[in-house]
């Protein structure tokens, strides 16, 4: 049976450590579903909008070949509807998240991939300032 695999981020001025671990979900399965959060939940998270607009960052994780289908996140709160929907059988996400969704295991498989060192959006952005 095909497997459909999971996950979320805000995916901010795209970097190497977005293209990785986006090609390790896909490879656990046959299909990559990406929630993309939206404006407004990332201004609530983190009290400043995305450097890039959900549209945009729709589209760059959209034109990747190992992402198959992406929608827009809403609500932190609305995580297991969202894998209920989109029909997840594996949640995937990046170790900086480790544990904090093992309550979704009665509806699916989650895994924690180990972050890409030493590149973050906001240490781009604080790079950039600097210049
Ligand atoms: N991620 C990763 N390695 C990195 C940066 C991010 O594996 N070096 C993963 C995160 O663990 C998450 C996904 O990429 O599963 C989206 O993360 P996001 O928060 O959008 O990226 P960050 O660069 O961590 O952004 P910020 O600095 O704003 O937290």
């Amino acid at each position: 049976m095909s497997k459909r695999v999971i996950t979320f981020g805000t995916f901010d001025v795209f970097h190497i450590g977005h293209i990785n671990i986006l090609e390790r979900c896909a490879s656990l399965g046959d299909t990559l579903i990406v929630g993309v959060s939206s404006d407004e939940l990332n201004f609530s998270k983190k009290q400043r909008y995305p450097i890039y607009d959900q549209e945009s960052r729709l589209k760059i994780v959209q034109s990747l070949k190992f992402v198959d289908e992406v929608f827009v996140e809403h609500s932190l709160e609305k995580k297991r509807e969202y894998i209920e929907f989109y029909r997840g059988d594996m949640l995937a996400m990046g170790d900086d998240w480790k544990g904090r969704f093992d309550e979704f295991n009665d509806i699916c498989d989650v895994v924690y991939f180990p972050r890409t060192p030493s590149i973050s959006t906001t240490e781009i952005i604080e790079i950039a300032k600097k210049f």
